[in-house]
Formats: structure tokens, sequence, C-alpha cells
């Protein structure tokens, strides 16, 4: 097998075609991306609720108006740290965020980021729409869209071709079949073939070339564990994969040590489906907090937390449960009590490694 190729995304060049996926509420921080973005791949923080388990908030506040404010504005000035934090410990790394589309608070990060001086925005969860619009000001952003079907790229790109006369600098797709976290699929449609990468890539492949005629990277994301899954990959037409779940089983991972040997210990049987008050399934592993999810258990913490989303269920109906909530704590080590993310190869590592092994394992020809 061959050297792998470098991914140019905008103005931006990673010496690898890696990209480590960004994995909400504190999975994926500064130290995760900035170790990614050292060993060459791109290094990805989510700026989900970063503000939950950081200095600036108080989850004792009773003043339901208050708590909202405070929330939002932790979230802000976490992800501030963040982004300065990585860029410390990377300085010459290519590092990026992850913001859902789904979040209230969605734009301001996004306009956060961006004067931090990220280098790419990825965005999921919801279409990006007003993508460009966020970020104007700044052109050295790389703008990433992520998507499940050629038909969602294409309404992206016609809004951004007609509003903003700019195309998306590259594209991840994510396979909703293997994936950890929120899909982009229906329960209904999860498993079926029209969701695999192997039909998805090669059709936004084709839609990049000959329809919008650029030269843009599709990135394959889902399911992606070793080196034989990045030729595959590659080979399908993709330029560059992301990966999630394996670098969940990192030193350099932010989640609490506990949370990864959960990971470490599952087994293929323990990846299951839950449902999400987002409103999109979510892929995670069984624990006594996925099984009272799955049966909708009245013991579930229905209190909403900070109105942290545009739609929800647990807000707006009273079902499922509080989401932040739920990922905070596992991400803080209550692996029995909180929610835990998780792409269908959970299981697979025998031994939490170094991200500089692992890219070097990722990288080295087979
Ligand atoms: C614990 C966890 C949290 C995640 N959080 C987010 C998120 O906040 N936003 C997002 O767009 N994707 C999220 N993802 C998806 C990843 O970024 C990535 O695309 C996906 O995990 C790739 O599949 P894999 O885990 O099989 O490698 C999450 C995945 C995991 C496992």
């Amino acid at each position: 097998m061959q050297a792998l190729p470098t991914l140019k995304i905008g103005q931006h060049i990673a010496r690898y075609p890696i990209i480590q996926g960004g994995m909400g509420v504190r999975i994926s921080g500064a130290r995760l991306a900035a170790a990614v973005a050292n060993a060459g791949g791109i290094g990805v923080i989510s700026a989900a609720a970063l503000g939950l388990n950081s200095p600036y908030f108080d989850i004792s506040e009773r003043n339901v108006r208050k708590r909202r404010e405070q929330f939002f504005e932790a979230n802000r000035l976490a992800l501030i740290d963040e982004i300065q934090l990585a860029r410390r410990l990377s300085p010459d790394g290519i590092l990026g965020i992850n913001a859902m589309v789904a979040a209230q608070d969605y734009e301001l990060l996004v306009r956060t980021a961006a004067e931090q001086g990220i280098n790419l925005i990825i965005s999921g969860a919801g279409l990006p729409l007003q993508l460009p619009e966020l970020t104007a000001d700044y052109p050295a952003v790389a703008l990433v869209p992520i998507v499940s079907s050629t038909r969602a790229a294409r309404i992206i790109c016609r809004k951004w071709e007609r509003q903003y006369g700019r195309l998306p600098d590259a594209f991840v797709v994510e396979n909703p079949n293997s994936a950890g976290g929120h899909l982009g699929a229906k329960l209904e449609e999860l498993g079926t073939e029209a969701a695999a990468l192997e039909v998805v890539i090669p059709d936004m492949v084709a839609y990049v070339r000959q329809e919008l005629q650029q030269p843009l990277p599709v990135i394959a994301a889902g399911g992606i564990w070793d080196r034989s899954d990045i030729d595959r990959a590659l080979a399908l037409g993709a330029s560059g994969v992301q990966l999630g779940t394996r670098f969940i089983m990192t030193h350099e991972c932010d989640a609490d040590i506990r949370y990864k040997e959960f990971h470490l210990h599952a087994k293929p049987e323990d990846v299951v489906i839950v449902p999400s008050p987002v409103g999109m399934p979510g892929r995670a592993l069984r624990n006594a907090f996925a099984e009272k999810a799955i049966a909708n258990s009245p013991d579930l913490e229905r209190r909403c937390l900070a109105s942290c989303l545009h739609a929800c269920k647990c807000r707006d109906n009273q079902q499922n449960f509080c989401i932040v909530q739920a990922l905070d704590k596992a991400a803080r080590g209550d692996i029995e009590g909180g929610l835990i993310f998780s792409g269908s190869n959970a299981g697979r590592a025998d031994r939490i490694v170094s991200v500089g092994e692992l890219m070097t394992e990722l990288v080295t020809p087979i």
C-alpha cells in the first residue's frame, strides 16, 4: 500500500488525511485536538456545552433564567479557553471546532471560534445554511458541513451559492449505520444500504466533480477503525476520513478515565441505539442509563437544564431526558448514570494508547 496523501481543506494542508471527529460535551477538548494536530491530522474541539464542566457554570443556580444565561456565557468562555489552550499545545497544527446547528448558541459559538482564529468549522446536526454569513469576516476559516446524503449537500450548496456566492471547503459524509453520537437518519433508515459509505461516498464524489466541478474533498466518517478502512474509503473516492470512537481510547482524550475504560471493555453487542430528545437516534453503549432511555423509564432526569436546543422533546414535551446532563455525567466518569455515545466499533481496542502511537499505526502502510 502507498503512503497516505495530504489533505487540503481551504487554505489548510494536513500532513495526513485524518480528521478527529468532534465529540460533544468535553470528550474532544483541547488536549485531544492538539495531540491529533501535532501528529499531522486535523484536531477538532466539540463546542457542544463545554461550559457545563467549567468554572463558569454553577449547576445549583435555581433561577431558570439566570441558569440559562450563565450556561450560554459559560459555553462561550469555555470554548475560548479550549481554543487558546489547543493553540498553545499545537502552535502550528490544524485545529477545528465542531458546532451543532441544533444548538441555541450555535451562531455565538461559530462567531467566537472564528474570532479566536480557528482554522476549520465542521458543522452538522442540521443543515448549516447560514454558516458563511457567520464567518464572513474571517475568510481563512474553512467551512465543512456534515451530511449523510448527496441530497443534503445539494441543498446546502444551492443556498450557499445563491446567497453567498461560495461553496463549502469540504464535506464530511457520515454513515449513520456505524457512526457514534447523534445520527443523521431516522430509526427506520438505519442499516439500509442507501445510507452506506459504499453508496454515498461515490455518489458525493460524482456530485462534487460533475455538478460542482470543484476539487472539494469528501471525507468519510463512521465505522473507520484502521488503515484498511482508510484505504477502502480512499478507494471509494474519499480524500480523507474522520474517526471518532477510536480516539476515545487515547491518553489525550479529554473524557474521564472511567469513560475510556468503559469503551475498552465494551463488546459489539453492547452498542445500542438510544432515542434522544434532539429527535435523532443516537448510537451509544449499553449501561444503566441507556437501558432506562430505551425503556423511557419514569426515573429519567426530565428537568430542562438550560434550554440548550432549538427543538427538544425533553423541554417541549417532557419526553426522553436532558441530553446535555446525560452526556456531561458520562464524560465526568459516571459511567452508569450518564449517556456514553459510541460508534459501532467500540470494544475493538485492547488498550489505551497515545494519540502519537495511534496516528503512527493509522498512517503506516500495511
Ligand atoms: C462520544 C461521541 C460524541 C460525539 N459528538 C458529536 C458532536 O458533538 N457533534 C458531531 O457532529 N458529531 C459528534 N460525534 C460524531 C463524531 O464526530 C464522528 O463523526 C463519528 O464518531 C465517526 O464515527 P466513528 O465513531 O465510528 O469513528 C460524536 C461521536 C462520539 C463517539
